[in-house]
């Protein structure tokens, strides 16, 4: 096992030397894949023998236009175009390495790199660095739209020149996938039947947005664009939506014996909204409330929690039943005493205007 390893190490070793020795003592990487619109690097090194001097550096790019040179004898002249550093010089005994970084990697970027070092007396040493794009995919977070209401999903592949076809398709909860609509360059946008009227996308290969105009029910389930494109193949990020329906709940009670009541308080939604009461754990309720789940056939969920209560308790205190959803920034709160609530306000209002309207007439006889 050791020697075998020991056996390729020094193949690898061998053609190392080799290599170098091709490439005139110039080691760089002979190919490079970078992350478009993010930046890259690239890196040399050269290796002397005794008497040799490393005069100058430069850097070369694939319309062999100098992008960056400098004298590693003349430490801070750097000499440079936009959007190029210098990342890195060291000099060793006898060796050199240089790094430099390309701000942002574009499609205009793709190529062979080179990397020149004159060295005196010997002359110029080059080694080349190939440069190829790749991008992912990048899709929006999981969302969630209120029932009736609009949205758009979108996804961008930055190599929009290599794309040649976007798909959507849509994977529902049951596991099934169906194709929602295609984009094929210089052609309309396809809606399937299904979607049609209902959906549309926009005619792009780069940036793709499928916009739904009233969100239902069934168009909850995840969503795949496909970018299909030449060299890179299928590109795809998957993104799930949710659709609410926000609850409207409402409360009443009956007697059911003389003085015991029975309050329900209900609540259709998707999903199931949560009910609590106010007055749980009070010493005139008659245990605990009781939550019951119906489901509807339009995939929402009726809750009603119903609670028993001496009847005097809707006399002394404000009954109230709180709702919450994950569609809702904050609780709803429904009463059960409605009349205390609602028609005092109103009462007492016209109360004072009686009043003030009496005052007046009493002052306008006086003066
Ligand atoms: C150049 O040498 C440095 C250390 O001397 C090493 O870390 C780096 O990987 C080398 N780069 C290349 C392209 O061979
Ligand atoms: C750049 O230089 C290399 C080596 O000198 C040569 O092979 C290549 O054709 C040149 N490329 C361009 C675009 O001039
Ligand atoms: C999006 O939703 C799906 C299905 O509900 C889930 O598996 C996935 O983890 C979610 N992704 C994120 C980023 O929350
Ligand atoms: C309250 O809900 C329960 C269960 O759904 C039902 O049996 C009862 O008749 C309802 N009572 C009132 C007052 O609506
Ligand atoms: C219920 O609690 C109140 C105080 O919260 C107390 O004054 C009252 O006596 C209690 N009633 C019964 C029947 O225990």
């Amino acid at each position: 096992m050791c020697g075998y390893i020991s056996a390729i190490s020094l193949q690898v070793w061998l053609t190392l030397m080799l290599l170098s020795r091709l490439q005139g003592k110039v080691l760089a990487p002979p190919h490079l894949q970078a992350m478009a619109e993010l930046p890259f690097m690239l890196a040399c090194n050269i290796t002397m023998e005794t008497g040799e001097v490393l005069k100058q550096v430069l850097w070369l790019d694939m319309a062999n236009k100098t992008i960056l040179h400098y004298q590693p004898d003349k430490n801070d002249h750097v000499t440079k175009v936009d959007g190029v550093e210098l990342s890195q010089q060291t000099t060793g005994q006898q060796a050199h390495t240089s790094v430099i970084t390309i701000r942002r990697a574009a499609p205009a970027n793709e190529g062979c790199y080179q990397c020149l070092f004159d060295v005196y007396p010997t002359g110029q040493q080059r080694g080349r660095t190939c440069l190829s794009l790749t991008a992912m995919v990048e899709m929006m977070d999981n969302k969630t739209v209120v029932s009736g209401k609009p949205l758009t999903l979108s996804c961008k592949y930055v190599l929009s020149k290599r794309v040649r076809q976007v798909l959507w398709k849509k994977t529902a909860e049951q596991g099934d996938t169906a194709t929602v609509a295609s984009y094929v360059k210089n052609d309309r946008p396809i809606i399937e039947t299904p979607f049609k009227g209902r959906i549309t996308l926009n005619p792009s290969l780069g940036q793709t947005k499928l916009s739904i105009h009233q969100a239902q029910t069934e168009d909850e389930g995840c969503y795949t664009c496909e970018f299909h494109t030449y060299p890179d193949g299928i590109k795809s990020e998957t993104a799930c939506l949710s659709v609410y329906v926000l609850p409207k709940p409402e409360a009443s009670y009956v007697t059911v014996s003389e003085d015991i009541v029975e309050a329900n308080c209900s609540a259709v939604s998707r999903p199931a909204a949560e009910i609590s009461w106010n007055v749980e754990g009070h010493n005139q309720t008659m245990g605990p409330a009781v939550t019951s789940f119906y489901q509807l056939g339009d995939g929402t969920t009726m809750v009603v929690s119903s609670i028993q209560m001496q009847a005097e308790l809707l006399d002394d205190e404000l009954v109230k039943c709180e709702v919450r959803h994950q569609g809702l920034e904050s609780a709803i709160y429904v009463s059960l005493n409605k009349y205390r609530n609602f028609h005092v306000i109103p009462i007492s209002a016209s109360c004072v205007a009686l009043v003030l309207l009496i005052c007046l007439c009493i002052c306008l006889k006086r003066c």
